[in-house]
């Protein structure tokens, strides 16, 4: 199926919960007001793919992305690494923010964000 229907009610706060869209893992992380603070103030000229939160999310609370790595595709592990929320790649040591933004180690890019709409607060298709 092209779409999936994710609903957004039982993701905690701080959680990243991992679906699978188009045979790829699909992470779903609900940043904390903590998370979307800390990187409301990383400055654009510190990342190597520059792009602000807003521009990789449509509603702040909600990280959506694909969970792989932009290195050599292994799956990164959330909430782990040198960011706090942020996503960890074990295999060759990738370190990303919580908004999925490539932050350290080998990975050149940001984790790729899908197409997504929300149809309510707690409903969203990607797709
Ligand atoms: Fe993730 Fe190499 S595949 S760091």
């Amino acid at each position: 199926m092209a779409s999936i229907e994710v609903d957004l009610t039982k993701i905690t706060p701080g959680a990243c919960v991992s679906y699978k869209w188009r045979g790829k893992p699909l992470f779903i992380k609900r940043r904390t007001q903590a998370d979307i603070d800390i990187e409301a103030k990383t400055p654009l000229s510190v990342l190597r793919d520059p792009e602000t939160p807003e521009q990789r999310t449509t509603i702040p609370e909600w990280l959506i992305v694909i969970g792989i790595c932009t290195h050599l595709g292994c799956v990164p592990i959330a909430n782990a690494g040198d960011y706090p929320g942020g996503f960890y790649c074990p295999c060759h040591g990738s370190h990303y923010d919580n908004v999925g933004r490539a932050r350290k180690g080998p990975a050149p890019l940001n984790l790729e964000v899908p197409p997504y709409k929300f149809v309510s607060d707690s409903l969203v298709i990607v797709g």
